[in-house]
């Protein structure tokens, strides 16, 4: 599928109002993406576990209006916010070609997170997702009677054109809202080991073994402050930086040994590359020019107990970052009692007010 395959050409101007609803999850990345082109392309390719509980749940109505204007509203947590509308409004401007509806309507998008607000968890991939599963949803209803190529496809075609496309848009909006769509294992980016895109995330079409089935993630918050660098400067950062070629080929790499250890089970493998990336992702911001460090020293003190714990015990328990201070637990679910144990008896210290939130990997977004 190229750009041009998600432009929309036909739709019935006739329907006056509606009304969608979508629940969408936020995910992990095991390999991070870090780094991008012009139009939220990746550098480089990433793979991420799709989380099952920490979830955006949107539901925009539509009403036909009159004159030229993008006209929407926000509601969060049922109060109207301001401070959201700029985001949507680039993000309106940039999908506006793929759906030319959008000045047609005044949209009213009222939205919650499952986890709290400033909890320091990235609210885009989830947010960004579920908005863009919501135009889609409008998409299909203003599309529903019309003889178009998508009406005459498979429903199983429709469904991974609907998924596609509602990836592509969600890219626009934020690069890593792409891998919320589906589950439970998404990659984006093109690469050689598997089937993939640059413009919209799919799902990973490797063998996973068991081992790798059911995972779990406890989101440790250290630090539920705003972050000091946004990703997107982040990402900019990677323009002219001193190890950025180095770093896309190794994502690549690092996402061919990935495939291999997912399909025989070796959680060995699996630790130390999930290691390395997260480890990876936070010296390439160390190393950035301006330099910065989102870890805190409570990162570092998770980061070392979690260490400690897998060398006395025999356990598979390893760590993962996203752009911040939190720590991503991740552990097979035959461990859960055992390392929920020690979460609160040796880690719970270090998160802020003891906080921490118990997720695990799940299958995507649904709509309500
Ligand atoms: C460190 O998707 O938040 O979490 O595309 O600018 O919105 P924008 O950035 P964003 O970057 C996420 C970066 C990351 C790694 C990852 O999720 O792969």
């Amino acid at each position: 599928m190229t750009e041009k395959g998600f432009i929309l050409t036909t739709y019935n101007s006739n329907i006056d109002r509606g009304s969608v609803k979508w629940s969408s999850p936020s995910n992990i990345a095991l390999v991070k993406y870090w780094g991008k082109k012009e139009h939220q392309i990746p550098e480089n390719p990433s793979l991420s576990f799709t989380l099952s509980d920490c979830k955006t749940i949107t539901e925009v109505t539509y009403t036909k209006k009159s004159g030229n204007d993008f006209s929407f509203d926000v509601f969060f947590e049922g109060e109207k916010n301001e401070a959201f509308k700029p985001k949507i409004q680039t993000f309106f401007e940039r999908i506006e070609l793929y759906m030319p509806f959008l000045r047609d309507y005044h949209f009213k998008i009222e939205t919650s997170n499952t986890f709290p607000h400033s909890s320091g968890i990235a609210s885009s991939a989830s947010g960004m997702s579920a908005i863009a599963l919501c135009l889609m949803s409008i998409e299909q209803e203003l599309t529903s009677d019309v003889i178009s190529t998508e009406r005459s496809m498979s429903d199983e075609k429709s469904q991974m054109y609907f998924n596609q496309k509602a990836s592509f848009l969600a890219r626009l909006g934020s690069g890593s809202a792409c891998r919320s769509i589906e589950g439970e294992l998404v990659v984006w980016g093109k690469n050689e080991s598997t089937e993939s895109s640059d413009l919209f995330g799919v799902r990973f079409d490797g063998e996973v073994h068991p081992n790798f089935k059911n995972y779990q993630d406890a989101i440790l918050l250290v630090d539920k402050g705003e972050k000091q660098v946004s990703s997107t400067v982040g990402h900019k950062l990677m323009y002219g930086h001193p190890f950025a070629k180095e770093r896309f080929a190794q994502a690549h790499q690092n996402l061919a040994e990935l495939t291999k250890v997912l399909a025989s089970g070796n959680m060995k493998g699996f630790i130390e590359i999930v290691e390395s990336e997260a480890l990876t992702l936070h010296a390439m911001m160390m190393t950035s020019m301006p330099y910065f460090i989102l870890m805190k020293p409570n990162t570092l003190e998770i980061i070392n107990k979690i260490w400690a714990y897998r060398a006395k015990n025999d356990s598979n328990i390893c760590f993962t970052l996203d752009a911040g201070a939190n720590v991503h637990v991740l552990f097979p679910k035959a461990e859960e009692i055992k390392v929920y144990e020690f979460i609160k008896r040796e880690l719970v210290a270090y998160c802020q007010n003891g906080h921490y939130i118990c997720d695990s990997v799940g299958k995507g977004a649904t709509p309500l």
